[in-house]
């Protein structure tokens, strides 16, 4: 410890320090100590903390790494609504803002402050005696979520200014394109899904409930706002001030004269946008005066004294230098266009969707075509039109398959659907994609089992559907180059602990088309096990809501093929759980009633009920007597119904045998 300084006064001048230290590294980018100085001073601060805790501060840089994991978020109310903001999309129309604006407030020359648009997610921040104390998403505009603990992570965001008074600041929070790309690298690696863009990554992440995986994802952070009392009368004059004291405000934000300086400088930008690490989506154009602002008001959705200028989605033009078709998990064949690498938005091209050979068609593309390319929001950027004046002879008509490219079968068109298929279902490349699809997050979620090993372990034939992950052995692995000790294990301990994900998973992960997360886990709250949903109709299936015709067939064909049910077996064989998990939880939800069965039912024999009812606590008797709670009547009907009637029996349908279920299990 430094010389005459107590642990408390050590552990407040390292705060400051290191805090210090943080701002020139992430703010300024100007280090001004080496890494190594730098470690050995957090390493300071840390044992101090863990030896004196009642000296820890709250804005020391240790909370940064994220604490607890939260439960959920509690709602917060803005003191002003976060509003959206109009959009304008020409010189014109930001000519007609500045009209407008001069109009209503009756002046002849008017100063703007122009800024990024950063392409993020709004938050609000409080401060109170120099501390940052509360972080809140825009939410409704009116109300948000508090993700303070999630917000402490960002390294940019100061936890303590150089202001005592209680202040509001608004930003956007965003993440890098770099780091975007690792992390979407790191989720392919992991099977799981990936983020559409760099927004998608830092709102999915300020949503996460465990603050250590956010200060993982090295989010960032500008601000473009402040709210004091008695402040500075210029918008340019508080950015200027919220930077003294200590926020990251954006240095390229510029004070124009007029309209015309403005739209200079829009365009300045439009066309160096892509030279910035992170992305923006337009520039913001303020009244500088906080006075006129003030004047100008808001409506009910946006402020009039701002107006965001929109950048058109860059089209880049190349070639196509060869298409190829990709075999998806179910068998769909798309046409994927290998482009001569472009940048487009910032980042390198080589690919495109044609989606399907419908859109071959309405292009009128060809092998050879210089084409433009468009990248709006998705990662698989798409081809937007081509450029017929480019032709020159030698361009190749794309033929359309009538092989699967990877197993040879004959493919199929399926009837009112533009997509064709490979109708094998062993074909290697539906088998991975499937295989894939059974391992990701929203399925059964097995760590380590991605594409990458997916890949391998099909081709060694150690896997040729998802049912052979659970035979994986620890000797067929430890043979496969990189494939060490510790990752075996990891990799059949996450196998293992699938094996009770809950039966909304189990459903999604099967693969059945047409059914993703959401219809699968409508269909585990109406089935209570895989064998239920094996022999439900095309009727029964349609009349749950939500599940449309085109579903029903769906789930009926997937389970009428024998391959799928005998994969479904080696599953059940393995162990994996194919029913309700509450079913097991709650025992006893029927104690005490007794129920007679009249009657074919159609989701279950009558065996199948009994055991159903048994397990839940339930009595079944065979005839109906006083001491009958409940006569479940199916279809046809005996001469139980005549005898419930004349006792006064409550008389269920399936149905309503089904919803009582439901109500109380969920009780
Ligand atoms: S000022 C509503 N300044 O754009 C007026 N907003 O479309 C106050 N945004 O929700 C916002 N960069 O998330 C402002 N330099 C900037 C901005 C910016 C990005 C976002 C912000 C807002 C949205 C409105």
């Amino acid at each position: 410890m430094a010389k005459n300084k107590s642990p408390k006064e050590r552990i407040e001048e390292l705060v400051k320090l290191i805090e210090y230290y943080n701002y020139m590294y992430y703010v300024e980018n100007n280090p001004v100590i080496s890494d190594y100085e730098y470690d050995q001073l957090y390493k300071e601060l840390v044992e101090l903390e863990e030896k004196y805790p009642e000296y820890k501060l709250p804005n020391s840089p240790t909370q940064r790494v994220g604490g607890q994991v939260l439960e959920g978020f509690r709602t917060v109310e803005h003191k002003v609504p976060m509003l959206s903001m109009d959009n304008t999309y020409s010189a014109e129309e930001l000519i007609e803002f500045d009209e407008r604006v001069k109009r209503m407030a009756d002046v002849k020359n008017l100063d703007y402050v122009v800024e990024l648009k950063f392409d993020g997610v709004a938050v609000s921040l409080y401060y109170e005696n120099a501390q940052f104390v509360l972080g809140v998403t825009r939410g409704d505009g009116f109300r948000g979520d508090d993700i303070t603990e999630n917000l402490k992570t960002i390294k940019t965001l100061p936890l303590k200014i150089k202001y005592k008074q209680s202040i509001e600041v608004r930003g956007e929070v965003y993440i890098r394109r770099d780091d975007f790309e690792k992390l979407n690298k790191e989720r392919k690696e992991k099977g799981e899904v990936l983020f559409a863009n760099p927004r998608n990554a830092t709102a999915g992440s300020l949503k996460l409930l465990d603050p250590k995986i956010v200060a993982q994802r090295n989010l960032q952070i500008f601000i473009y706002q402040g709210f004091l009392n008695n402040g500075p009368k210029t918008h340019w004059e508080i950015l200027n001030f919220l930077k003294e004291i200590g926020f990251p405000v954006s240095p390229y934000r510029k004070l124009c004269k007029d309209i015309n300086e403005v739209i200079e400088y829009c365009n300045e930008w439009q066309e160096k946008r892509f030279s910035l690490p992170y992305n923006i989506d337009g520039m913001v154009v303020k009244v500088n005066s906080v006075d006129l602002q003030r004047t100008l008001g808001t409506t009910t959705k946006s402020p009039r004294w701002a107006v965001a200028y929109k950048f058109p989605a860059e089209q880049v033009s190349t070639i196509i230098k060869d298409v190829i078709i990709q075999v998806g998990r179910t068998g769909t064949l798309t046409p994927v266009a290998i482009l001569e690498p472009v940048v487009v938005s910032g980042t390198t091209v080589s690919r495109a969707t044609l989606h399907n050979f419908d859109e071959i068609k309405r292009l009128g593309v060809k092998i050879g075509d210089r084409v433009f390319v468009e990248k709006s929001g998705e990662i698989i950027p798409k081809i937007v039109k081509v450029i017929p004046e480019a032709r020159t002879g030698e361009e190749k008509d794309i033929p359309f398959p009538e092989f699967c490219p990877v197993c040879r079968s004959k493919v199929v068109k399926d009837v009112e659907e533009v997509a064709i298929r490979c109708p094998n279902i062993r074909c290697p490349a539906q088998v991975k994609e499937k295989i894939i699809h059974f391992a990701s997050r929203d399925a059964m979620d097995i760590e380590g089992l991605g594409e990458k090993w997916v890949n391998i372990f099909v081709d060694k034939g150690l896997l040729s559907d998802y049912g052979d992950i659970y035979y994986l052995k620890y000797d067929d692995l430890i043979n496969i180059e990189r494939m060490g000790d510790k990752s075996i294990r990891n990799l059949l301990e996450a196998i293992e602990r699938s094996k009770t994900r809950p039966f909304a998973n189990l459903i999604y992960a099967l693969g059945i088309r047409h059914i993703g997360v959401h219809a699968s886990e409508i269909l585990a709250d109406e089935f209570s096990s895989i064998d239920q949903l094996k022999n439900a109709t095309i009727e029964r299936l349609s009349s749950i809501s939500e599940i449309g015709p085109i579903m029903a067939e769906s789930i009926v064909e997937f389970f009428s093929n024998e391959e799928n049910l005998k994969v479904i077996e080696k599953l059940k064989k393995a162990g994996v759980r194919m029913e309700k998990e509450k079913v097991e939880e709650k025992k006893d939800i029927l104690s005490g009633l007794t129920f007679v069965i009249t009657g074919t039912l159609e989701n279950y024999s009558r065996d199948e009920i009994q055991d159903y009812i048994k397990k839940l606590g339930g009595k079944v008797t065979d005839s109906v007597s006083k001491k009958t709670n409940y006569l479940i009547c199916g279809m046809e009907p005996g001469s139980k119904l005549q005898k419930a009637k004349q006792l006064g029996v409550k008389i269920i349908s399936e149905a309503e045998f089904e919803q009582l279920v439901k109500e109380r299990m969920n009780k």
